[in-house]
């Protein structure tokens, strides 16, 4: 798959990690007079990507919104997408591109059998999973004229169970699944599920610090010290070309590791 067309593009979680990496590596390969749309909660981080970007790739426009999409609700996903498509003409892009990266690690600090605030669960899965299909739904509905591709952030932990990562573990494989029936049900629409591996964030140095597992405190200390995490860089690139050759089935888990 040529990514190298005039795109819209929208990326969540574009202010630092793993986000900010693939915003400017996306935003690299477009065609000039593409769009990109970036969410996230810090003004600072999501100018810094733009900025990034434009001095790569000075002939597309960048639009910047922070938010916390924590709280988000579809209508103003949808009031949101008005104004960054005020005056754009949908159907003169050669592709709709969204990568929904959007993630926090949740509570670390417990077992599964502590997690018993219905509170916070819903608060981890209004900005994991629920914004996150209410934010696909808006993209398809705007932009099904045009061929789109959906690339969902998805990791490991969603398919395999790791200790303190309940939270984020059951966030995670709802999600996925999410996008595994879009691709079943949307025959004309190519979705990824990505999954990044071990990447050094700060999502990454929360579990090290935080997490109640000393295996897994282990685990990331040592390969920090190692340097066997991998930076974002390196997983942006595997995503990119995993893409690119587009041997994977609409829908298909891809790891980095694959
Ligand atoms: N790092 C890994 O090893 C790893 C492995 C597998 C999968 N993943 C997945 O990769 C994705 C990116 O993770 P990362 O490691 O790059 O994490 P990160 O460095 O913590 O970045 C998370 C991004 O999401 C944004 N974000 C978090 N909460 C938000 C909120 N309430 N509203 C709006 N934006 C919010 C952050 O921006 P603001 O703070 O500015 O809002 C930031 O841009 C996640 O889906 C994660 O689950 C990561």
């Amino acid at each position: 798959m040529d990514l190298n067309k005039k795109t819209i593009f929208i990326l969540t979680g574009a202010s630092k990690g793993i986000g900010k990496t693939m915003a400017i590596e996306c935003c690299r390969l477009f065609k000039p007079k593409s769009l990109a749309i970036l969410f996230a909660r810090s003004a600072s981080g999501l100018e810094e990507t733009k900025k990034e970007i434009l001095a790569l790739n000075n002939d597309i426009t960048v639009k910047v919104f922070s938010l916390d999409l924590g709280e988000i609700s579809a209508k103003e996903y949808h009031e949101t997408l008005d104004d960054a498509l005020t005056g754009v003409e949908v159907n003169e892009f050669e592709r709709a591109f969204i990568v929904h990266n959007v993630g926090s690690v949740g509570d670390v600090t417990k077992s599964a059998k502590e997690l018993s605030d219905i509170d916070n669960w819903k608060k981890y899965f209004h900005l994991n999973v629920f914004g996150v299909c209410a934010l696909n739904a808006e993209f398809m509905k705007r932009f099904e004229d045009i061929p789109r591709l959906v690339v969902n952030i998805t990791s490991k932990v969603g398919i395999e169970p790791f200790p303190s990562m309940a939270e984020y573990g059951s966030g995670k494989a709802a999600r996925e699944m999410y996008f595994r029936v879009l691709a079943l049900e949307e025959k004309d629409v190519v979705v990824l599920n990505y999954s990044p591996g071990p990447v050094d964030t700060d999502m990454t140095i929360i579990l090290q610090n935080e997490s109640m597992s000393e295996e897994l405190r282990e685990g990331f200390r040592s390969s920090r010290e190692q340097k066997t995490i991998l930076t974002t860089q390196l997983t942006t690139a595997k995503c990119l070309a995993v893409i690119k050759e587009f041997k994977f089935k609409s829908g298909d888990h891809v790891d980095f590791y694959d």
